[in-house]
């Protein structure tokens, strides 16, 4: 099993572009089941979750591959779906899978995928998704590990989300596209990869109003074709590389990313004591100054995300003083606590709220990666400690971050992998 073993040797200094959004990209792949003929992704990221959902739509009878001549772009024709099943051994590989029953159901009236699996980071139920669905007069049956729902034809109906859910906003959106008439859902994700996934259904053409607040209406319409879209740069990347340099009290420049989607990041890190310099489409980060502990609770977007809370923290545990740190979106996000412990760290967990003492410094020792974020934050740490840290099962990792090493070692990190 791969390792990734990083010698913390200093600031991290220079310019990084960003991959495409994994998340992005993965409801945009469920979204061209929706289409009729081809539809393309350039920017995509070459992440095994995407793999994972090249496999589940090849599964569904669909045709999908990489483009030969393009490394970053993908292609979808969904003509060819004959079997609108999705197995176990691929759904449990990642939760996202779940996106492709929205999909399936409105455009061929019935879908059988395995409840998902993902990261172990909660229950992460998708009673929500489910909700919608019947709202949308589908029939839903859950049946020995499978979701199994079917309608003639969808017709427009009313969700209320319970909570604001990004995959379950996704998989209703996407449904209700083709039902007849109209469906209202309230109490929507408004993350950036709800919104990309709207203007792309809206190209594709569907009728969707409201896209950026919480309350969508949808017009249903009888069909949708397919387009070609550039998925925008990976917000949580971005971040991810900002937060390598400030721990490294080095000088980081993102490219390829809306500074705008990232707002809430940069917030917390000039929170931080952190110099943040934003451009059309490049954020730099350093700091001069101290590093300064912060509070910071994780929320739906606009808040502050959760899939930044490991970075952060790894960062946190070097500030002068006592961070506080809450999980709110779910409800097992602290694996890297007790990893960030043996580098040193001072953090006390109490139900979901971490306290971070900061310390002086950490020191290089052996740890394991639990799932993708907490991966990026023992990195993170990892950075900015003294000696040698090794990465254990670092497959989460490769879930979520393209050439993570490479483009680290473009900043100046000594970091490589081992088999
Ligand atoms: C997506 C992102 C993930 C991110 C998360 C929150 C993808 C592929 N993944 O995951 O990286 O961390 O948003 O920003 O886009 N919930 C329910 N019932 C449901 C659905 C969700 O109770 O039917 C709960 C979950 O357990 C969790 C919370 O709602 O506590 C938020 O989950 P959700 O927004 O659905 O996360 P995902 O869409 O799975």
């Amino acid at each position: 099993m791969d390792r990734i073993v990083v010698s913390g040797n200093g600031p991290l200094r220079g310019d990084v572009t960003v991959s495409g959004s994994k998340n992005a990209t993965l409801a945009l792949m469920a979204a061209a089941l929706l289409g009729e003929g081809r539809t393309r992704l350039e920017n995509v990221p070459r992440l095994r979750d995407v793999d994972t959902m090249l496999e589940i739509l090849r599964a569904l009878g669909a045709e999908a591959d990489w483009d030969p001549d393009c490394q970053d772009s993908l292609w979808i024709d969904p003509e060819g779906v004959h079997s609108p099943e999705a197995p176990y051994e691929l759904v449990r590989k990642m939760r996202a899978s779940f996106l492709v029953l929205g999909p399936l159901l409105a455009r061929f009236g019935r879908a059988r995928v395995s409840e998902p699996g993902g990261c172990a980071i909660g229950v992460r139920p998708v009673d929500q998704h489910l909700k919608g669905f019947q709202a949308l007069g589908a029939k839903v049956r859950l049946e020995r590990g499978y979701v199994e729902a079917s309608a003639v034809r969808l017709r427009g109906g009313s969700v209320a989300f319970d909570l604001s859910t990004v995959n379950g906003t996704q998989n209703v959106m996407m449904a209700a596209c083709l039902a007849e008439g109209e469906t209202v859902l309230e109490n929507c994700a408004r993350e950036p990869e709800v919104v990309e996934l709207a203007h792309v259904l809206q190209r594709m053409g569907a009728e969707i109003h409201g896209v950026g607040s919480d309350r969508l209406s949808i017009q249903g319409v009888s069909g949708l074709r397919g387009v070609s879209h550039r998925v925008s740069g990976d917000r949580i990347e971005a971040g991810t590389m900002l937060i390598a340099g400030l721990a490294t009290r080095g000088l980081v420049r993102v490219l390829g990313v809306d500074p705008a989607v990232m707002d809430s990041t940069l917030q917390k890190l000039r929170e931080c004591g952190a110099e943040i310099e934003v451009g059309v489409d490049s954020v730099q980060a350093g700091i001069r100054g101290p590093l300064r502990p912060v509070r910071v609770a994780t929320a739906p977007f606009p808040g502050f995300p959760t899939d930044m809370q490991a970075q952060l923290m790894a960062l946190l545990c070097l500030a002068e003083g006592a961070s506080v740190v809450s999980e709110r979106v779910f409800e097992n996000r602290f694996m890297h606590v007790p990893e960030l412990k043996r580098l040193g760290a001072d953090i006390a967990l109490s139900d979901r709220t971490a306290h971070v003492t900061g310390v002086r410094g950490l020191s290089g020792a052996q740890v394991m990666a639990t799932d993708l974020r907490a991966s990026a934050g023992l990195i993170v740490a990892a950075l900015a400690a003294e000696g040698d840290t090794t990465v254990n099962r670092v497959y989460h990792i490769d879930r979520g971050y393209e050439r993570i090493e490479q483009k680290l070692r473009g900043l100046g990190a000594e970091i490589r992998r081992e088999a």
